[in-house]
């Protein structure tokens, strides 16, 4: 984690080139093309009627002024990366730390924001201390009412200021020789210690929390077949049972050669067919190989691969508005990014990235 005030100062330096105030005429940065002089455009703007756009934040973003006023100007939606996961929620049994992610739900509601929450279940950044008693594995029983506690808790502090909450995270992984799966199904602890009701658990504890709280399973790799195959499963089932979920998120964590669009576009409209919302969760593209190794091809080549398809997701996301109420970018900035030498954001030290100009481009583009 990098402090606070380091970030939240590196933030502002930047910011302060970019506030329209600041530069009206401002000579173009670096990565602008020729002609983008002038107030850089909301991207929540550009989309109005449309979607809604997002991107997920850290507290120091919001407490410094400028960043927060950027913020707010750019989306309709944050998501506290971090700061509403049980490991940083809940260290000890117990005892909650809400200052962090306090900060950024205040923060929201004062300035008429959404707020994503994520997430409650997800076999990372969980807390530790949920799985054991006296040093050995929990029981079955004690596991779900240490869940049921933690989800009543937290959904319970947040009721009416979350608008959707990533109840479950990454439950499925069929396919994937690195992980441990039974039918698909990754082999966490949750899954090892509850089995698969798990699932449908977290989401009736959640709506018992918070009622009016949209409650979405969310995974990346969504597009992938057999994935999607076991999400619509999950969705009849829990419909069958009557257990309360109203979407699915997207992460979507996208790669230069891959997947097409077409092929999450097939997700999203089976996602609907079932009555479901669509969220895009954590959207951003790689400039590198899933494996992390640099790609071929220049600098300025790669910038514009990535924008391009930035504007070819959009244009899809565009022709599905009826079906998707949020696209949520993972992060503003490249070097804030989770994963920076990917460079996956429409910004790089706060200046718009040729990305960020072709998805504003794209809002306004006639749909054929
Ligand atoms: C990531 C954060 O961005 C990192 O800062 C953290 O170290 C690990 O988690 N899928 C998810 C997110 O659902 O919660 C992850 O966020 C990225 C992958």
């Amino acid at each position: 984690m990098r402090p606070l005030l380091t970030l939240a100062a590196a933030a502002l330096a930047v910011l302060a080139r970019i506030t329209p105030a600041a530069t009206p005429t401002a000579p173009p940065a670096q990565g602008e093309q020729a002609g983008r002089s002038g107030p850089l455009p909301s991207l929540a703007e550009a989309y109005r009627g449309q979607f809604l756009v997002g991107a997920s934040v850290s507290p120091g973003q919001v407490i410094v002024g400028d960043t927060y006023r950027f913020i707010r100007r750019q989306f309709d939606v944050i998501t506290p990366e971090n700061d509403l996961k049980p490991l940083l929620l809940a260290r000890t049994e117990g005892s909650y730390d809400f200052r962090m992610a306090d900060q950024v739900v205040d923060w929201a509601r004062k300035n008429g924001v959404k707020v994503r929450g994520h997430c409650l279940v997800w076999h990372q950044q969980a807390a530790p201390w949920m799985f054991t008693k006296d040093g050995k594995p929990v029981s079955r029983e004690l596991l779900i009412e240490r869940m049921r506690k933690y989800i009543h808790d937290v959904v319970g502090h947040y009721q009416g200021k979350i608008w959707a909450w990533d109840v479950v995270n990454e439950a499925f992984a069929p396919g994937d020789p690195k992980v441990d799966t039974e039918r698909g199904w990754r082999r966490s602890e949750w899954y090892q210690i509850i089995g698969p009701e798990y699932v449908e658990l977290a989401f009736r504890f959640a709506h018992e929390a918070d009622p009016d709280a949209l409650l979405f399973y969310n995974d990346y790799d969504t597009e992938n077949p057999a994935k999607r195959d076991l999400i619509v499963a999950l969705v009849r089932d829990l419909q069958k049972k009557g257990v309360p979920i109203h979407g699915i998120g997207h992460q979507a964590h996208l790669y230069l050669s891959r997947p097409a669009p077409a092929q999450l576009e097939d997700t999203i409209k089976a996602v609907a067919r079932l009555g479901l919302r669509n969220h895009v969760t954590e959207l951003d593209v790689s400039l590198r190989e899933r494996d992390g190794a640099p790609l071929d091809g220049d600098e300025d080549e790669l910038l514009s691969r990535q924008a391009s398809r930035y504007a070819d997701f959009f244009r899809m996301f565009r022709r599905n508005r009826e079906r998707i109420e949020a696209v949520v970018l993972w992060g503003i900035t490249d070097e804030m990014s989770w994963h920076p030498l990917e460079e996956p954001l429409l910004f790089s030290e706060m200046e718009p990235k040729p990305a960020f100009w072709a998805v504003v481009d794209e809002a306004a583009r006639p749909l054929q």
